[in-house]
């Protein structure tokens, strides 16, 4: 079996056992195979079948609900205190996932619905457009929840705040359509990773997904400047998407993201705990390197840690003395 830097080409399960601590990682997002032929998902999805990557590995229906008690008992050991873990499931197998999440500590935040567009087509019944996300935290730790990282908690618009909005549990986002890329067959849009990961965790946590497929939340957690770990069995899509990762410069989607605006006021007058200030230098030596200026990295982190300029500036300069 083959170690590509917290990266293995094995079950989930045994690799879990194999390599990975109790309390060790601060985010799991991760989508399992769905239990319904996934290794056929693609006549349904992309007609073009050669950009499709063969060697998806499902598990048989009368082992999914073993197969998910198993992994999710990992996925919860593993866990830190406080660690979030996000589930992407169709319906189909909805229930045993559910079942296996009882059996753990881990403590349901959220159920999110994820709307997407091009759902299979059908004659006799509704379209099916949706997955659902299912959102635990392992109790034992204060859960990264960051609130106003995209949408500051006065800005509006005519429908009104989009904080609000952004955080609503139902997301309308499109899959990618990447014509002529080589892909997995159910690859998660960046858009919906990059969502979660912002909310979940902080630049330097550690993001684990048990079924990486096309590497897709790790491409997206590294880019976010997050360290990335990961099992796939499939030895097809692993040996490819290895070289695919490699290739993702730490921090690359850090200039695309949408500053929050007015969410200065969020913490403001709120002691600062030694973890903010901790994070708070981390990323503003990230800051530094991407965009160059002190001036703008303050502004930055502003809007993101939800304070004061002044305030922001004075601990860079304590901490950096
Ligand atoms: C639904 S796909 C994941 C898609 C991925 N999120 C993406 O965006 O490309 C599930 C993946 O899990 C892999 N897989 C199946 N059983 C596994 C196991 N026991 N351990 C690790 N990976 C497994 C499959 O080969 C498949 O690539």
């Amino acid at each position: 079996m083959s170690n590509a830097g917290g990266f293995y080409n094995e079950d989930c399960i045994e690799g879990c056992k194999r390599h990975v601590p109790d309390n060790s990682v601060d985010l799991i997002i991760t989508d399992p195979p769905y239990g319904i032929q996934g290794d056929t998902l693609h006549q349904h999805y992309n007609r073009k079948e050669g950009f499709v990557l063969d060697g998806y590995i499902e598990v048989p229906a009368e082992e999914y609900a073993d197969f998910s008690t198993a992994w999710i008992a990992q996925a919860a050991r593993i866990l830190k205190p406080g660690g979030s873990i996000y589930i992407v499931s169709g319906y189909t197998n909805l229930a045993h996932i559910l079942n296996a999440l009882r059996t753990t500590s881990l403590k349901e935040i959220n159920h999110i619905i994820w709307k997407y567009n091009f759902g299979v087509h059908t004659r006799r019944k509704y379209v099916s457009s949706h997955y659902h996300i299912l959102y635990y935290v392992k109790p034992g730790g204060r859960a990264t929840f960051n609130a106003y990282c995209r949408f500051g908690a006065d800005e509006k618009d005519d429908k009104g705040s989009l904080n609000y909005r952004d955080r609503e549990d139902v997301w309308i986002i499109k899959r990618e359509y990447k014509p002529g890329q080589r892909k997995n067959k159910n690859e998660l849009p960046t858009k919906l990773l990059t969502k979660l990961i912002q909310y979940s965790s902080n630049e330097g946590d550690l993001v684990c997904d048990l079924f990486l497929g096309s590497f897709s939340t790790a491409k997206v957690a590294i880019g976010l400047n997050r360290r990335a770990m990961g099992f796939e069995k499939s030895k097809i899509a692993f040996d490819y998407q290895i070289g695919e990762v490699r290739k993702v410069a730490p921090g690359c989607l850090l200039p695309s993201l949408r500053i929050p605006e007015q969410a200065e006021l969020a913490n403001q007058g709120n002691p600062w705990t030694e973890e903010e200030r901790e994070r708070l230098w981390l990323r503003y030596e990230s800051l530094i390197r991407i965009h160059g200026t002190k001036k703008r990295a303050i502004e930055i982190l502003s809007g993101e840690f939800g304070r004061g300029r002044f305030a922001v500036a004075k601990v860079v300069q304590e901490i950096g003395k």
